[in-house]
């Protein structure tokens, strides 16, 4: 089975029609770029902090300087992009998504390492999919670079919930339902700001459309 198709059968649901619609149209470009490059930061990020806080774990050090350099790799491409295209990086909110499937990390150990990364093996899955159901409707340029972003998107997806499993001393597969149940309802739920794992866009959204604000 190809890393995608797993990925498909690992999410609890498919991006919503009505989001791929506003995410294709030129007008939400320079936005969906924008909150892009903040997502590779972010990744990058993530990794990092797990790297200072689990100091002992050495295949989780490894995995996880491998994905923030991958990360990074991947923000200085959206950068590129945006330049080349004359589009503006500057700072965004980000959106409710990571701070929703946060708030149900357990707070002792090792289920907080766990559920960090379980909710991590979640987010590049999602970043998969929208990757790949976006480039149809791109331009050959995005289209290309968000295909080949799906393979190390894939992997990182791997490498999250294999630690996972290193790391629990049991089976995950009750925390894996409950987060896929909370990031499914964040995808399927109503939301009034477009954003790359943002949810179904309200109809207001729709109808005015997800420019950034000059
Ligand atoms: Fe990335
Ligand atoms: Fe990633």
């Amino acid at each position: 089975m190809d890393v995608l198709a797993e990925i498909k059968g690992f999410l609890g649901c498919e991006t919503p029609p009505e989001w791929l619609q506003l995410a294709a149209k030129a007008e939400t470009m320079e936005l969906l770029l924008t909150d892009h490059a903040h997502c590779e930061k972010k990744a990058a990020s993530t990794a990092m902090t797990l790297m200072f806080r689990y100091v002992d774990r050495s295949d989780l050090l490894n995995k996880m300087s491998r994905l923030a350099r991958e990360e990074l790799i991947h923000f200085e491409q959206v950068l590129g992009i945006m330049e080349a295209r004359g589009l503006k990086y500057g700072h965004l909110t980000p959106a409710r998504y990571a701070a929703g499937l946060r708030k149900d990390v357990r707070t002792s150990e090792p289920g907080r390492l766990v559920d960090v990364l379980i909710i991590g093996a979640f987010i590049e899955a999602r970043s998969c999919e929208r990757f790949a159901a976006l480039a149809p409707d791109l331009d050959d340029e995005l289209a290309r670079f968000y295909r080949s972003l799906l393979k190390s998107e894939g992997r990182h997806y791997q490498d999250y919930l294999s630690l996972a499993e290193s790391y629990a001393g049991g089976p995950i597969d009750d925390r894996v339902e409950h987060f896929r149940r909370l990031e499914a309802d964040l995808v399927l739920a109503e939301d009034n700001e477009f954003r790359f794992h943002s949810g179904k866009p309200s109809a207001a959204l729709l109808a005015n459309g997800a420019a950034l604000s000059p």
